[in-house]
């Protein structure tokens, strides 16, 4: 089965293209195309992310970032010009009235294409930026009109959770590993922390999240204290390299909390204070309070998960999101986990597949099963990811 897979939720437009084999649990995956189209530039001019210019980014991509993903799987096939008429340029209309320029490009541009062999279509519903969301809905819903396709909304922290578990075999091809069940998954992102245990395909239950900011929230924040460009992440971590822990003390708030909450506004207002205290901090000393930041965060991160697997027998901890690109996370993790629990896998994802992606919406896409309401899906800012699809 073929599935083409559309991710707007906030700062990046991405498509990815799937060609899957085979059933649960065993599908290979072939990856045909996989394209983001990132916005960084534009918005670290204001610092973030802004939803309405989000939006309107993602709607002057989508079209050439779609023809493109066509082309790179090999599914671009042109047409003798065929013009979209009334009425079923009012339907599409209808379906893209909020987005004035996309749906020019859509009915300029689209019918010049022969519907391509695809199967099904996948759009990320929620959770994210509402503007930026329905952007990507409409357009997959008029993509789904025009190409008679069935749509499946799926949850981009789903995809998040999923995408670690795509692994490449010697001879190239990929498949999803399913020996990795029961798993306690660890979602970080710019807007959620949250402790996932996992029964399998599906069977998600939130047991922990965040009080306040999000974990990848406060690497931004903190970032900005110390001047540095959005997103901060990236940033916070190249610095830490040559910071030296423990220079500036700063709280590992509800550590032994004795739940699976977490809490990162604490550690974002201490360094504010000793930013403040500094007044101009040297190199060496934004890298020393980088260094503790991570560390902190990291610490509690990893003492939670730990606990986690520990009380659902894990077999494996799945860590997910644009956090679980950072480095120091990764080795702590399987540091922590080697040392207390050597039988138990860790997951993390490919280069790339940490932060936000289409491949990842179209490996969630294989766990979930067209939804004939699709077509009148509404973006949800807030989706949980333990509701399902139709909530
Ligand atoms: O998953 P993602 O791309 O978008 C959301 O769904 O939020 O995550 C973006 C977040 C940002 O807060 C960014 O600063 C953070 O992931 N991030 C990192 C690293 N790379 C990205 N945080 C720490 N270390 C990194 N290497
Ligand atoms: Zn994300």
């Amino acid at each position: 089965m073929r599935i083409l897979a559309i991710e707007t939720s906030c700062d990046e437009t991405a498509i990815a293209i799937v060609e899957t084999e085979g059933e649960l649990p065993s599908i290979t995956l072939r990856v045909l195309a996989d394209n983001t189209l990132s916005q960084i530039d534009i918005h670290k001019e204001y610092g973030g992310v802004f939803p309405m210019i989000a939006k309107r980014e993602h709607a002057r991509a989508l079209v050439p970032l779609l023809i493109k993903t066509l082309d790179d799987a090999g599914l671009k096939r042109e047409t003798s010009r065929h013009v979209i008429e009334s009425p079923l340029r009012a339907e599409f209309q209808e379906i893209l009235e909020k987005e004035p320029e996309l749906f020019t490009q859509f009915v300029t541009k689209i019918p010049d294409i022969t519907p391509p062999e695809i199967d099904m279509i996948a759009v990320t519903r929620g959770p994210g930026l509402e503007p930026a969301l329905w952007v990507g809905i409409n357009f997959a819903k008029a993509l789904a009109h025009l190409w008679n396709l069935p749509l499946v909304p799926v949850n981009h922290m789903e995809g998040h959770l999923l995408a670690p578990l795509l692994k490449r075999k010697e001879d190239g091809t990929t498949h999803l590993a399913h020996d990795t069940f029961p798993a306690v998954g660890l979602l970080v992102s710019g807007g959620h922390t949250e402790l996932v245990p996992m029964e399998g395909w599906g069977k998600y239950r939130v047991i922990g999240t965040t009080r306040d900011d999000a974990v990848g929230e406060a690497f931004d924040k903190v970032a900005r204290m110390l001047g540095l460009p959005y997103p901060g992440g990236p940033e916070i971590a190249r610095l830490a390299q040559n910071g030296t822990p423990g220079v500036y003390p700063l709280p590992r708030p509800m550590l032994h909390s004795g739940n699976y909450d977490f809490s990162f506004a604490g550690i974002k207002t201490a360094v504010l204070y000793t930013v403040q205290k500094i007044d101009t901090p040297s190199e060496t000393q934004k890298a020393d309070i980088a260094r503790e930041f991570e560390d902190a965060c990291v610490d509690v991160l990893t003492a939670k998960t730990l606990r986690a697997v520990e009380e659902f027998g894990a077999r494996s901890v799945i860590v997910g999101g644009g956090v679980s690109a950072n480095a120091s996370l990764r080795a702590r993790m399987a540091h922590d986990l080697g040392a207390r629990f050597p039988d138990v896998s860790l997951e993390i994802p490919k280069p790339g597949l940490s932060t936000d992606n289409a491949l990842m919406i179209a490996i969630a896409a294989c766990f979930n099963t067209p939804d004939p309401k699709a077509r009148t899906m509404r973006a949800k800012g807030n989706w949980k990811i333990s509701e399902t699809v139709t909530d």
